[in-house]
């Protein structure tokens, strides 16, 4: 099968944790001769070929991350440019976040179902996972770790044709850590985590503290 793939995230190739993600998915969905055409919605020169792609499309699958609860607002954009199918389309979903609960992520699945039928496609179901705000900002080896298991997932989907496989369903892991898990995270937050935000922050150029409150 061939299909197209669009990343909806608002942030560049370069940066994009969906991006680091789809390179894995991909190579475990074109071990067997599947093909694939990936564009970028932060790639706005390029949405008038994005748009071609969809309409000539009949398999297509958009990668996500969730912002604010449910899909980036770039993406929404150009979505409300196309015009609904009319064909035999169908339109499946990766959606990935920050936060690892399955749960988190849920309103956003809801969501990722009526679009596929807004858009006139049946529904190839959501490869759901949380868990990813680190991935651009780990190491090769410990990216790799992250991001691996999403070439498992290739060959799922390019097994099934969708998401709806007992393999996919548990790959979203836990729906709410249990609560001796959520104290330790929380503790971990506190501590570990909150140098590493740190870190990172100051890798993007950020002097001052996380919690400065410059309008207090
Ligand atoms: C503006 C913004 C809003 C976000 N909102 C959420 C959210 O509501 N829930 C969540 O779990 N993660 C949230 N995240 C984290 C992203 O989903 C996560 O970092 C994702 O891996 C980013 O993928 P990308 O680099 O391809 O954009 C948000 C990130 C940003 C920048």
């Amino acid at each position: 099968m061939h299909v197209l793939i669009i990343n909806g995230s608002p942030r560049i190739k370069k940066f994009s944790n969906t991006d680091m993600i789809l390179k894995e998915f991909t190579k475990g969905m074109c071990e067997n001769g599947d093909t694939f055409h990936l564009y970028e919605i932060s790639d706005k020169d390029n949405w008038d070929l994005i748009r071609k792609a969809y309409d000539e499309s009949d398999n297509i699958l958009i990668a996500l991350p969730l912002y604010v609860e449910c899909i980036p607002g770039l993406l929404m954009e150009f979505l409300e440019t196309l015009t609904p199918k009319t064909g035999n389309a169908k339109m499946s979903f990766i959606l990935q976040s920050g936060f690892s609960e399955g749960v988190q992520l849920r309103c956003g699945e809801a969501y990722l179902e009526k679009l596929a039928g807004y858009l006139g496609c049946t529904y190839g179901g959501t490869l759901v996972k949380g868990g990813n705000f680190e991935i651009r900002f780990l190491n090769d080896e410990n990216r790799s770790k992250a991001t691996s298991p999403y070439a498992e997932m290739g060959r799922e989907f390019s097994a099934n044709g969708n998401f709806d496989s007992d393999k996919c369903k548990a790959f979203t892991g836990p729906e709410i850590l249990p609560a001796p898990v959520r104290l330790i995270v929380g503790f971990f937050f506190k501590t570990a985590v909150r140098k590493s935000f740190e870190k990172d922050a100051a890798s993007l150029g950020c002097e001052r503290p996380l919690d400065y409150r410059p309008y207090t």
